[in-house]
């Protein structure tokens, strides 16, 4: 792999159209987006996107999604059905990508051979302009080493790809703070595959019923196909840190949380704000007023409480509704399905 002096530049101004010369020039940017921080490339250059691979680490089977500027641009890389388009007029720009029948130029490395291709407008004004200024789709993944959580700061970005890609752009803070919801429309019935910041009851509120893939809440049973490759990886988890789940009553996860803090050291306790507040011992964090805020927060929290040196990170579990739906999906994933469910 080729090591770069990484620069960092602000996703502003002229910075943006430097960035993008680097992308049609074949090479990687790192940008920021309103879910997390991308990993991007030409989508429409095979050499260029293999690099997303390398740089990351990432399993050749996991395609990627590819960013556009304006809703007009998903015609020239994918077949919109009157569905999509519904959709697309109801939340692009936005945290939703929509899987959808590819057209026949875009590159087998970008959908990992499969017949379609996952297509997003992305919420955040820097990542449109920088996509504009290239002058094409960009594929990006989330900026992470594999299985590391997904980016949501900027140093969490530089602390993964730092010499691995020639620029960085800073964007501040992702505000939704997971990866986007994706949807497929390829299929007979529309189906979730990932919930994202556009939820179920949204969905259906455009496309009426909404078919919810198996792997959303529990892990796949053995030799169970998943529609979304990257579902099958294993994704999310701390370098080091043990996460835990604990879902139910804001009692028992407290009495629960309490007890294993009884017998293990350097655990800490991450919990929504009414819960936080009423934890006594050490390692509490709060993550916000509602399921949107602690989404928000998730990764970063994990990544921070990892470096800071807990072993055992134990998460306050949600609700399967709204927001809650994504948030129990990455934690449970996190956790590498560790969940206790009290009573
Ligand atoms: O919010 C996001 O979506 C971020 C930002 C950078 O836009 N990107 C992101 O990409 O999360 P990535 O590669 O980490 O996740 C893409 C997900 C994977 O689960 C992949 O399997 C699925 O989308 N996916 C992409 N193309 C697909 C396709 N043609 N069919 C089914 N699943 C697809
Ligand atoms: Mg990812």
């Amino acid at each position: 792999m080729n090591s770069f002096n990484t620069q960092i530049w602000p996703a502003r101004g002229e910075y943006l159209a430097r960035a993008a010369q680097f992308l049609k020039d074949g090479q990687l940017v790192v940008f920021p987006t309103e879910t997390v921080y991308g990993l991007g490339a030409n989508a429409l250059d095979a050499a260029a996107v293999a690099q997303i691979f390398v740089a990351k680490g990432r399993p050749q089977d996991n395609p990627l999604i590819c960013h556009i500027s304006q809703i007009e641009q998903a015609h020239a890389i994918a077949h919109v059905s009157p569905a999509a388009q519904k959709l697309a007029d109801a939340f692009w720009p936005g945290p939703l990508t929509m899987v959808l029948p590819k057209k026949e130029h875009v590159p087998n490395v970008v959908t990992a051979g499969l017949d379609t291709v996952g297509v997003r407008c992305p919420g955040h004004e820097g990542a449109r302009q920088l996509i504009e200024l290239a002058g094409c789709p960009i594929a990006a993944p989330s900026a992470n080493l594999s299985g590391l959580p997904s980016p949501t700061r900027v140093a969490h970005a530089i602390s993964d790809m730092n010499g691995r890609v020639p620029v960085i752009l800073d964007g501040g803070d992702c505000l939704v703070g997971l990866e986007s919801t994706v949807v497929s429309l390829a299929g007979p019935v529309p189906e979730l595959l990932r919930p994202g910041g556009i939820t179920l009851a949204m969905l259906e509120g455009v496309l009426g019923q909404v078919k919810v893939a198996q792997g959303v809440l529990n892990p796949l049973p053995k030799g169970a196909k998943a529609h979304s490759p990257g579902m099958l990886h294993r994704h999310y988890a701390p370098q080091n840190a043990h996460v835990t789940v604990l879902c139910g009553p804001d009692e028992a996860v407290l009495r629960r949380a309490g007890q294993i803090a009884a017998q293990e050291e350097n655990i800490a306790f991450v919990a929504m704000h009414s819960l936080a507040a009423r934890w006594q011992g050490q390692g509490g964090v709060d993550a916000g007023q509602d399921e949107a805020a602690y989404s928000a927060r998730l990764f970063a929290l994990l990544r921070d409480l990892d470096a800071a040196g807990y072993a055992h990170i134990l998460c306050q579990g949600t609700g399967p509704d709204g927001m809650g739906l994504a948030l129990m999906n990455r934690l449970l994933r996190s956790a590498g399905f560790d969940v206790e469910v009290l009573g």
